[in-house]
């Protein structure tokens, strides 16, 4: 039996367990109530209320506008859905960089008013102050290097990063000083896959990779992408094991059609 059938709840533990046991980690995002009691049920390792609800849920261009009560709204709805997954919950854009003080105080609301079980921070050795604060309060913190959003009017293109020697110099000492500080996973996004493996195979602590390729420890996908509900978005990495869009775009195109014909309700769908 799999660790990960045999856990009860998944911890960072059993995280680290399944790298060790060479079992890969499967991460989706969440951000509602409904898709997280799903994912839950299915068997899913890790939710990951990840900013990217700024896109897929309110429809901004960037992650960058969605605040912390908005992140808290969509972590506690998933929280209350969940019985086996570990939930963790992206910090917003604003809320943690340059300030270690304010770090703590939106990582302990997090924690606090959600009941989720970890955050997810963007950057290396620039917020590293902020990540020992967090984790001096025992808030478990998962990293994230490479493509990071937040930073998308630094970088200017959502291109695949770390491809030129400096950059990915950079990646790699990142990768060990968020291991040391104490961070229990990692994501790497939009690298080169070669350079995924390689930092994933020099860490002890398991790394979840996006447009990543397959050397990491385990893999992440925005559920909105994962089923089809986004149409306009093509990246090469991204498996679409559904197309929800063109679903649901057939029921309710029924749904009007049956409405407008009188064939909704019928005898049986009345009291
Ligand atoms: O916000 C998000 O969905 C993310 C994943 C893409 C890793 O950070």
């Amino acid at each position: 039996m799999s660790i990960h059938s045999k856990a009860k709840r998944i911890t960072t533990h059993t995280l680290h367990e399944m790298k060790e046991a060479g079992e890969k980690i499967a991460m989706l995002t969440g951000y509602d109530f409904s898709m997280a009691r799903i994912l839950d049920d299915v068997g899913i390792d890790i939710i990951l209320v990840g900013d990217s609800a700024s896109n897929v849920m309110a429809g901004h261009e960037t992650t960058l506008p969605i605040t912390l009560d908005q992140m808290i709204y969509h972590a506690s709805s998933v929280v209350r859905a969940v019985s086996k997954a570990l939930v963790v919950v992206d910090l917003p854009f604003g809320s943690y960089q340059g300030n270690s003080k304010l770090a703590l105080e939106s990582a302990v609301r997090i924690m606090k008013e959600s009941g989720a079980h970890a955050v997810k921070m963007e950057g290396g050795e620039e917020i590293g102050d902020s990540i020992s604060r967090i984790l001096s309060a025992g808030v478990p913190v998962m990293g994230h290097l490479g493509l990071t959003p937040q930073s998308i009017y630094k970088f200017g293109t959502y291109v695949v990063r770390a491809k030129e020697e400096e950059e990915a110099m950079k990646l790699k000492s990142d990768a060990i000083l968020l291991q040391e500080l104490g961070c229990f996973s990692l994501v790497l996004e939009k690298i080169p896959a070669n350079l995924a493996m390689e930092v994933s195979q020099s860490l002890k602590i398991p790394t979840i990779g996006i447009g990543a390729g397959h050397g990491t420890d385990g893999q992440v996908l925005v559920v909105h992408d994962a089923l089809g509900i986004t149409h306009d978005f093509h990246p090469r990495f991204l498996r679409r094991y559904l197309n929800l869009y063109e679903q649901i775009h057939t029921a309710v195109e029924n749904y009007i059609k049956d409405v407008r014909s009188g064939d909704f309700p019928n005898e049986n769908e009345q009291y």
